[in-house]
C-alpha cells in the first residue's frame, strides 16, 4: 500500500490509547529472564500502549519485541528502537571531540557508516546521534560528545554524521535515523554545570549555536532532539519559537522531534508547567511528537485533549511523522530487516583498521621538544600511569554495545608492536587517588610513585599514560576543577625529573574527554600527546604513533586554558574598545594570566614541519555569487611525512555589527612527504562573509575583509591578505 494512504488509514482506525504509544518511547533492556521495559511491560506492545524503545540491542531480543508489535498488536505497527550510537556501537571509533580535531569530513562520514552498519545489524534503527552543541567551556563534561567550539566546524561535522548514520537510504538494512541533538544552545549551560540554566544573546544564538542543527536537517537528519536545559527561562523541550517557528517554520524540518529522557516531565521541575497535563501539552504544542521516559503523553495528553490545551489535530500530527519516519525506515515491509545481517569477517577486521587509523591520526601532539617522539624503538620500555592499562576507560563515556574486553590498551598495544622488547610497566596511582591524612594510605602511595620511577631506571625509554577516567567527562560529568585528577601531576614530576636525570626519552600521552588546564604537566612534559579517548584500538593507535609509524594529524578544535579563569575561551572573540595592551593598564586583560589560551584552537604539531608561504588571492574583487580562490604554498621542511592541516580564517574590521576577530571559513588537509612541497586551495564564497545584520537578517556589506590563512588561530602564524567585497 503507498505510505501516505497507509499512514491515513492506521491513523483513522487507532484508539487514543494507540496514539499515544506511537508518541511514547521507553527504555528496556534483555536480561537473563527475558526483556524488561521500565515502568512498564511487554504486554504494552501487544496492546499498543507502547511504540518506541530505546536501549533494546541484539537482532534476538529486537525480533522478540518487534514479533509482539507486528504479529500481535491490532493494528502490527512495527517498533522504533533506538541507541546512543554516538562514536561507534561495537567497535569505538574515537570520542567526536577526538574526531572533530582531524578536520576530515571523509573519516567523520566513514566511521559513522561503520557505526551504523553495526548499529542496524544489532536491530536498531535509529541513534540518538550527531550532538552538535558548539562548547567553549571546558568544564562541561559533554564538551567531549561534540565537535568543540567552533560553528562552521560543528556544522561541517554534523552533515558528514548525518550521511554516515543515514547512508543514501533510509531503508537499507545498514540506515539508522540519525538525530541532531541537543537543540539547542546546550553548551552554555551557566559556569559548565551540567543540566543548568543557559542564557545567550539572540545573535550568539543564530551565529554560533544555531547553525549545526540547519546543517543537520540540510543534511537530510530524520529527527531533532530538544536540549534538557532552558533558554533564558524557557525550556527547550517547549520551545515554541525555536521548535515550531524556526526549526519547523523557517527550516522546513518536517521530521520526528523526539524529546530527550524525562525531559517533558521536567517541565515541572523547570517551573514552567504544574502538573503532567500541562507538560504533555506544553511539550506537543511547541511539536515534540516522541516523549522519551517521561510518560508525559499517555499520562497527560488525554486530560489535555479534554481541557482543550491541545488538539486531535496536534496528536495526529505527532502520530504522522512518527508512523512516516518508521516507513522511511522500511520498518513495515520489514520489520525484521536490520536484525542479524551476518557479516564478513574481513568488513570487521576493515572497520578495526579504520578505528586503529582514525584513533592514531586522531591524536594531539601538543608539545614535542627536542623531537623526543617519535621514540626510537626501545628495548626496554617503562609503560607508566594509571591509563597504561586501562581498556575500559579507552572507551569515553559512551560505549554503546562496546565491551571492555574489545578494547585494546595501551600496555597491549606496546607489547604487540614491540615483540622483542622488555614492556615493563607500573600504574604509580589510581586515576582520582586524592591526598589523605591517613597515614598508611599515604605510604601506599609513595610506594605506589617510587615503584613507577624505579622503572624508569630500568628502562631506555618513558610512556606516562595520563589523564581523566572516561566516566569524568560525558554527561552529568561537570567538573569545576578541570585538572589532571588526583594525584597524577605528582606522579609526573617524579617520572619526569627521574627521566630526565637519566637522559632517558620520556612522553606522555593524555587521555581525557576536554581540554585540560595543565600549565604545570606542559612546563614539565617534553613531548605531550593527548589521545583524547581513542577507541577499541586505543593502544595499536598510541603506540603507532609514538613509534613513528603513523603521523599525529590531530588539531585541537577547542582552545586550551592556561586558567579556569578564562573559561570561556574561544578564537571567535571579539575585540573590546579597549584591547589587551599590556603597557596600558585600563585595556581588556587579566592581572595575573595572559589572555591567549595554553593552545590555540588548531593547534597541533605533526612529525614533520610545515612552512607556508606565498599566500594568493585570486582576484581583488569578490560581488555576491562569486567565489574567490585562496591558495598557499606549503613544504615540510621536517625530516618526516606528515598529515597537515591548513585554516582560512576571515576578518571584517568595520562592520555594522562588530564582527569576531577570527571566523573560520575553511580548512583543508595536505599530506607531504618530508621536503615535499604543495599547494592548498581554500575556496571563499561571498555568501560565507555575509553575517547578520543588526535585525539579524543576512547582509553582505561592501568593505574590505581581511583573509588569513595558516595552522591555527594564533594570529601571529598566519598569513594575511585582503579581498575587497563589492556587493
Ligand atoms: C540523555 C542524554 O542527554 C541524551 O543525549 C541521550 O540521547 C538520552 N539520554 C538517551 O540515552
Amino acid at each position: 500500500m503507498p505510505a501516505v494512504s497507509r499512514i491515513d488509514s492506521l491513523i483513522a482506525a487507532m484508539t487514543l490509547a494507540e496514539k499515544l504509544g506511537q508518541l511514547t518511547m521507553t527504555a528496556s533492556s534483555f536480561t537473563v529472564t527475558g526483556p524488561v521495559i521500565a515502568g512498564d511491560s511487554t504486554e504494552s506492545i501487544r496492546s499498543g500502549a507502547l511504540g518506541n524503545l530505546l536501549n533494546m540491542v541484539g537482532p534476538e531480543p529486537v525480533r522478540q519485541m518487534q514479533r509482539l508489535a507486528v504479529e500481535d498488536s491490532r493494528l502490527k505497527i512495527p517498533l522504533l528502537i533506538g541507541l546512543d550510537i554516538i562514536h561507534g556501537h561495537r567497535s569505538l571509533f574515537p570520542v567526536p571531540l577526538a574526531e572533530a580535531g582531524l578536520f576530515d569530513p571523509a573519516t567523520w562520514e566513514a566511521t559513522a557508516r561503520e557505526a551504523a552498519i553495526e548499529g542496524a545489524a544489532d536491530g536498531l534503527a535509529m541513534t540518538f546521534a550527531p550532538m552538535c552543541d558548539v562548547s567553549r567551556d571546558p568544564r562541561w563534561g559533554r564538551t567531549v560528545e561534540g565537535p568543540g567550539e567552533d560553528s562552521y566546524v560543528a556544522s561541517r561535522m554534523a552533515a558528514a554524521k548525518v550521511r554516515g548514520f543515514q547512508g543514501t537510504d533510509l531503508a537499507a538494512p545498514d540506515a539508522l535515523a540519525a538525530v541532531a541533538k541537543h537543540f539547542v544552545a546546550y553548551g552554555p549551560v551557566t559556569a559548565g554545570r551540567e543540566y543548568a540554566s543557559v542564557d545567550v544573546s539572540e545573535r550568539t544564538l543564530h551565529e554560533v549555536h544555531l547553525p549545526a542543527f540547519a546543517a543537520a536537517v540540510a543534511a537530510g537528519a530524520a529527527a531533532v532532539m530538544p536540549a534538557f536545559t532552558d533558554l533564558a527561562g524557557v525550556p527547550l523541550t517547549a520551545h515554541v519559537p525555536l521548535l515550531r517557528d524556526w526549526l519547523r517554520g523557517r527550516l522546513g524540518f518536517d521530521g520526528v522531534i523526539i524529546s530527550d529522557y524525562n525531559a517533558i516531565r521536567e517541565l515541572i521541575n523547570h517551573g514552567v508547567a504544574a502538573d503532567l497535563v500541562q507538560a504533555a501539552a506544553l511539550a506537543l504544542d511547541a511539536g515534540v511528537d516522541i516523549d522519551m521516559m517521561g510518560d508525559a503523553y499517555r499520562q497527560g495528553l488525554p486530560e489535555a485533549l479534554q481541557r482543550g490545551l491541545v488538539s486531535m489535530d496536534q496528536v495526529d500530527a505527532a502520530v504522522r511523522r512518527v508512523l512516516l519516519l518508521k516507513e522511511r525506515l522500511g520498518l513495515f515491509d520489514h520489520p525484521y530487516g536490520r536484525c542479524g545481517t551476518v557479516e564478513a569477517p574481513e568488513a570487521l577486521a576493515r572497520r578495526r583498521q579504520l578505528a586503529r587509523s582514525a584513533g592514531a591520526r586522531a591524536t594531539l601532539l601538543l608539545r614535542n621538544e627536542h623531537e623526543v617522539l617519535p621514540l626510537a624503538a626501545p628495548r626496554r620500555l617503562a609503560l607508566l600511569g594509571p591509563l597504561a592499562d586501562a581498556p575500559g576507560e579507552m572507551r569515553g563515556p559512551w560505549w554503546a554495545a562496546g565491551v571492555a574486553e574489545n578494547h585494546v590498551s595501551v600496555l597491549a598495544g606496546f607489547r604487540a608492536a614491540l615483540p622483542g622488547a622488555q614492556v615493563l610497566h607500573a600504574a604509580g596511582v589510581g586515576i582520582e587517588d586524592a591526598a589523605t591524612e591517613d597515614a598508611a594510605t599515604e605510604g601506599t602511595a609513595a610506594a605506589g610513585i617510587a615503584a613507577a620511577v624505579a622503572l624508569v631506571e630500568q628502562a631506555d625509554a618513558v610512556v606516562l599514560c595520563l589523564g581523566e577516567g572516561a566516566a569524568m567527562s560525558g554527561e552529568a560529568a561537570s567538573r569545576a576543577h578541570p585538572v589532571l585528577p588526583g594525584r597524577q601531576l605528582q606522579l609526573a614530576q617524579e617520572v619526569l625529573a627521574r627521566a630526565r636525570g637519566l637522559e632517558r626519552p620520556a612522553a606522555v600521552v593524555l587521555f581525557c574527554g576536554r581540554p585540560l588546564v595543565i600549565p604545570e604537566l606542559v612546563e614539565l612534559a617534553d613531548a605531550l600527546l593527548v589521545a583524547w579517548f581513542p577507541g577499541c584500538e586505543a593502544g595499536n593507535a598510541v603506540a603507532d604513533v609514538v613509534l613513528g609509524r603513523v603521523g599525529p594529524a590531530g588539531r585541537t578544535p577547542i582552545s586550551w586554558p592556561r586558567a579556569v579563569g578564562q573559561i570561556p575561551i574561544f578564537h571567535g572573540q571579539r575585540n573590546s574598545g579597549r584591547p589587551e595592551n599590556p603597557r596600558d593598564h585600563f585595556t581588556s586583560k587579566y592581572l595575573d594570566v595572559p589572555n591567549t589560551p595554553l593552545f590555540p584552537f588548531g593547534h597541533g604539531l605533526t612529525y614533520g614541519r610545515l612552512r607556508l608561504s606565498n599566500l594568493r588571492l585570486h582576484g581583488t574583487v569578490l560581488r555576491p555569487g562569486d567565489t574567490l580562490e585562496v591558495s598557499v604554498d606549503a613544504v615540510n621542511e621536517g625530516g618526516r611525512a606528515a598529515e597537515e592541516t591548513v585554516f582560512l580564517f576571515t576578518h571584517d574590521p568595520v562592520a555594522g555589527v562588530a564582527r569576531p576577530l577570527l571566523e573560520l571559513k575553511g580548512f583543508a588537509k595536505i599530506s607531504l612527504a618530508a621536503g615535499q612541497r604543495g599547494t592548498v586551495r581554500l575556496p571563499l564564497r561571498a555568501a560565507d562573509l555575509a553575517y547578520l545584520g543588526p535585525d539579524l537578517r543576512p547582509v553582505l556589506e561592501s568593505g574590505t575583509v581581511e583573509v588569513l590563512v595558516g595552522p591555527c588561530a594564533d594570529r601571529s602564524q598566519l598569513l594575511a591578505g585582503s579581498v575587497e567585497v563589492a556587493a
